[in-house]
C-alpha cells in the first residue's frame, strides 16, 4: 500500500479562464456537434480482390460507422489518377477512379450514408494535378498553349539551373526542366504533381466547376488538400534558410517557407470556396489541411463578413510531448488564438503520420481517445485508430509511399500508418480476398473490430462510449472548457452547457494518481478502462494507471 502512495501524483485544483464562446448550442450544425472520421479508401475494404480498397467496400461498411456512432466520413481521394502519389495525383477531378469504382458507386455511397444520417466529405486536391492531367499535358506542349498559364513555368536562372531554391516537400528541386518548352515547371510535392495556378481566372473558374460538381450530387464538405502550398510569391527570390535545421529531419525544412507557403492570397482561394458551398442547404462544410501556427489556422476561419473553413485543421497534438503539461498547454494556447467565431478541432492521427498505437506508451492510446473525444472540438479519427492499430512493418521491397522511395530508410515514409482494416479474424483480415497492396498489421486475428466488438473492455467498445456519451451529454460535445489542473501526470478539466457540469479527469502516466476535487462533489459516469461507474466521489479523486474518468458534478 505504502509503494503506492508514493507513486501518487497529487494534483490540487488551479481554475483557469474559461473557454471564450460558451456553446449551448443544442442545434448546432453537424461540423460543430458531430465526430469525423477518416478513411483512406485503398485500404478500408476490397469487394473484387484486386488488393486495394474500393468505394463499393465503403458502402458495405457503413453500418460499422453508424455503430461506431461517427457523424461525418472523409475519405481521401479517389479521383482518377495514376497513383504516383496514391490519388493525390488528379487526371480528372470529376470522375472516380476504376480501381475506386464508377460515379454510380459514388452515388449509391453517398445515398447509403445519407440514409444512415452520415455526411460525406471529399478530399479536394487544389494545389495540384497529376502531370498526366489534360490540361498539364496541353499546358507543357507549346509556351502559346491556352492552358500554359493554368501551371506554373518559368525561364532557370541560367543554363541547366532552376528559376530558385525551392525544394519540394518530398525532397529535391520544387523545379522540373520541360525540354519540350526549355522552361521549368513548379511543384510544391512529386515532378508527377505539377502545381496548378490560381492566378489565372479560367483553372480558378474550373477548379470550383468541379467543387461544384460534387456538391450537385450530395457532398457534405470537402477536406482542402495541402492549402498553405496553394499560392506562391511572384518575385520568385531565393527562399533563407532556416537554422534551425537538423539533419535528421526532411530536407525541405532546410529553408524558411516565406515565400512558398501561407501567402495571403491563399484566404482569397478559401473564401470563394465557401461562397459556393454557402449556395447549397445543409451546412456544407469547408476543413483545411496545413500544418502551421495557431495564428496561422485561426486566419483559416475567415471572418463573420467573409467566411472561410468551418474547420481549420488544428494538428498540433500530433506533435506535442504526450504529457499532460504539454497538451494542456497545447489546449491552453489554441484556445486562446480562437477568434470568437471560430469553433475548434482537434486531430490525433491521419494517414501522413505514425499511428497514435506506435506513437504513445502502451496504455496511453485509452487517454487519447479520451483527449479527442472530450475536448472542446470537433475531433477526427483515423479508420483503425479505434482499434488501437499499430504502425505496420513494411519491408523495404514492398514500399509504396513515393516518400519513402525518395529518401528510403529515414522513416518519413507513409505506408506503415496506411495499412489495411482489420475487419476479422478469417484471410487478409476480411479487407481483401486477393493480396493486399500493403501488409496487415500481424496482430489481426486478436485485434480486429469483430473480436473487439465482443469485448467490452476493448479499444473499440471505448470509443463507441465515448462517442455515445458525448452525442448524450450537451457539455461534453458543444460545451464551455475550463481547465482546472494539470501537472506533468493528469489533466483535469470541466465541461458545461445546459446547467450540467462535467469533471474530466486524464492520468498521463501508467502509475496511480490523484486530483483533489476541492469542494466539488459529483458521481463517476464514465471510466475509460470500461468498469464500475456510479461511483460518488468527493474531496479527491484516485485515478487508476493510464485510466480517464468523466464525473457528473453535482
Ligand atoms: C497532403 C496529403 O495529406 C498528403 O498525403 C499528400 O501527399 C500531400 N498533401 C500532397 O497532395
Amino acid at each position: 500500500m505504502k509503494s503506492i502512495i508514493l507513486a501518487f501524483s497529487a494534483l490540487t485544483l488551479a481554475v483557469l479562464p474559461s473557454s471564450k464562446a460558451t456553446a449551448t448550442d443544442a442545434g448546432a450544425a453537424w461540423w460543430k456537434s458531430g465526430v469525423v472520421y477518416q478513411i483512406y479508401p485503398r485500404s478500408f475494404q476490397d469487394t473484387n480482390g484486386d488488393g486495394v480498397g474500393d468505394l463499393k467496400g465503403i458502402t458495405q461498411r457503413l453500418d460499422y460507422l453508424r455503430d461506431l456512432g461517427v457523424d461525418a466520413v472523409w475519405i481521401s481521394p479517389f479521383y482518377p489518377s495514376p497513383m504516383k502519389d496514391f490519388g493525390y495525383d488528379v487526371t480528372n477531378f470529376t470522375d472516380v477512379d476504376p480501381r475506386f469504382g464508377t460515379l454510380a458507386d459514388f452515388d449509391t455511397l453517398v445515398a447509403e450514408m445519407h440514409k444512415r444520417g452520415l455526411r460525406l466529405v471529399m478530399d479536394f486536391v487544389p494545389n495540384h494535378s497529376s502531370d498526366e492531367h489534360p490540361w498539364f499535358v496541353e499546358s507543357r506542349s507549346s509556351k502559346d498553349n491556352p492552358k500554359r498559364d493554368w501551371y506554373m513555368w518559368r525561364d532557370g536562372r541560367s543554363a541547366n539551373q532552376p528559376p530558385n531554391n525551392w525544394l519540394s516537400v518530398f525532397s529535391g528541386s520544387a523545379w522540373t526542366y520541360d525540354p519540350t518548352t526549355s522552361q521549368y515547371y513548379y511543384h510544391a510535392f512529386l515532378k508527377e504533381q505539377p502545381d496548378l495556378n490560381w492566378h489565372n481566372a479560367e483553372l480558378r473558374a474550373a477548379m470550383l466547376s468541379a467543387m461544384r460538381f460534387w456538391l450537385e450530387r450530395g457532398v457534405d464538405g470537402f477536406r482542402i488538400d495541402g492549402i498553405s502550398h496553394t499560392m506562391e510569391d511572384a518575385a520568385l527570390l531565393d527562399e533563407p534558410a532556416d537554422p534551425s535545421y537538423k539533419d535528421t529531419k526532411p530536407e525541405f525544412d532546410k529553408l524558411l517557407h516565406v515565400y512558398t507557403t501561407e501567402q495571403r492570397s491563399n484566404h482569397s482561394i478559401v473564401r470563394e470556396m465557401r461562397k459556393l458551398c454557402d449556395q447549397y442547404p445543409g451546412e456544407r462544410a469547408l476543413i483545411t489541411e496545413a500544418y502551421i501556427t495557431f495564428e496561422q489556422q485561426a486566419a483559416y476561419y475567415g471572418t463573420p463578413e467573409a467566411p472561410e473553413a468551418q474547420l481549420p485543421f488544428n494538428f498540433h497534438l500530433i506533435s506535442a510531448d504526450w504529457t499532460a503539461a504539454s497538451v494542456a498547454k497545447v489546449v491552453a494556447e489554441y484556445e486562446a488564438s480562437l477568434p470568437t467565431h471560430g469553433w475548434p478541432n482537434w486531430v490525433l492521427s491521419n494517414h501522413d503520420k505514425h499511428r497514435l498505437g506506435t506513437r504513445l506508451p502502451q496504455g496511453q492510446a485509452r487517454i487519447a481517445a479520451m483527449v479527442l473525444l472530450t475536448l472542446r472540438g470537433t475531433p477526427t479519427l483515423y479508420y483503425a485508430d479505434e482499434l488501437g492499430m499499430k504502425d505496420v512493418f513494411v519491408p523495404p521491397e514492398r514500399a509504396q509511399d513515393p516518400v519513402e522511395l525518395k529518401t528510403p530508410g529515414k522513416g518519413f515514409g507513409r505506408d506503415p500508418e496506411r495499412a489495411p482494416m482489420m475487419w476479422d479474424a478469417t484471410t487478409n483480415a476480411g479487407f481483401t480476398t486477393g493480396t493486399p497492396w500493403l501488409p496487415l498489421e500481424p496482430d489481426y486475428v486478436t485485434l480486429n473490430a469483430e473480436a473487439q466488438d465482443s469485448d467490452p473492455q476493448s479499444m473499440l467498445s471505448l470509443y463507441k462510449s465515448l462517442v455515445k456519451l458525448r452525442r448524450a451529454t450537451p457539455a461534453l460535445n458543444v460545451g464551455s472548457y475550463k481547465q482546472v489542473a494539470a501537472n506533468e501526470d493528469v489533466l483535469a478539466f470541466i465541461r458545461e452547457a445546459a446547467g450540467q457540469k462535467f469533471f474530466v479527469a486524464l492520468n498521463f502516466t501508467d502509475k496511480i494518481s490523484k486530483v483533489a476535487l476541492g469542494d466539488l462533489v459529483g458521481r463517476v459516469v464514465f471510466t475509460s478502462v470500461l468498469d464500475q461507474v456510479e461511483q460518488s466521489v468527493a474531496g479527491a479523486l484516485e485515478l487508476r494507471p493510464n485510466e480517464g474518468v468523466v464525473v457528473r458534478l453535482d
